[in-house]
């Protein structure tokens, strides 16, 4: 009985000891590591809020606030965009990331990358202002396809992250 109970403690040791483990991978500790968890959690906000808009236009009366407030959200990220890519937050960085590194090696094509979505996502705002759902509804396409553009080039597949 005694025994049992040691070799039970024993494994939750263990356990614990994975689990430091883990938390110590989950919270890198360089420049670049650190750079590439807060870009990743400035894409997942560029998607809520792009995603927003998609998903009010596809309600039968847009609301062209919702609209508005989301175009300008995804606008404001877009112009921040290009700092989210300090040196050093590449596939060197440490943890797990789909930037490639032509990122920094074409710096030049991914700043014109990130400046065509900057392009698109003023002019979604502008439109969704003017509330002109279907002129909203094209220009919201060319965003996603400013999205798409640059995921093609510099963005690892999904399978390779
Ligand atoms: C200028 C280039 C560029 C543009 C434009 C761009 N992305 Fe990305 N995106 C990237 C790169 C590079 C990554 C990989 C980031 C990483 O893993 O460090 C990424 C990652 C993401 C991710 C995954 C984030 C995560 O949780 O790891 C989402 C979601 C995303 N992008 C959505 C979008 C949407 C939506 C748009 C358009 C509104 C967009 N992106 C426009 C380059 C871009």
């Amino acid at each position: 009985m005694a025994l049992r109970i040691m070799t039970i403690s024993l494994a939750l040791v263990g356990l614990a000891v994975a689990g430091a483990a883990l938390a110590q991978d989950a919270a890198p500790t360089t420049p670049g590591g650190k750079a590439v968890l807060t870009r990743q959690a400035h894409y997942k906000d560029l998607a809520k809020a792009f995603g927003g808009v998609g998903a009010e236009l596809r309600k039968d009366a847009p609301d062209k606030a919702v609209i508005s407030a989301g175009a300008a959200m995804a606008a404001g990220l877009a112009t921040d965009l290009p700092s989210w890519f300090p040196k050093g937050s590449g596939p060197e960085a440490g943890v797990k990331t789909a930037a490639k590194a032509e990122i920094w090696t074409d710096a030049a094509g991914f700043a014109a990358a990130a400046a065509k979505l900057q392009g698109e996502t003023a002019k979604l705002q502008q439109l969704a202002m003017a509330g002109d759902i279907d002129a909203i509804k094209a220009q919201a396409r060319a965003v996603g396809g400013a999205c798409k553009t640059c995921h093609d080039a510099y963005r690892a597949p999904a399978e390779q992250h």
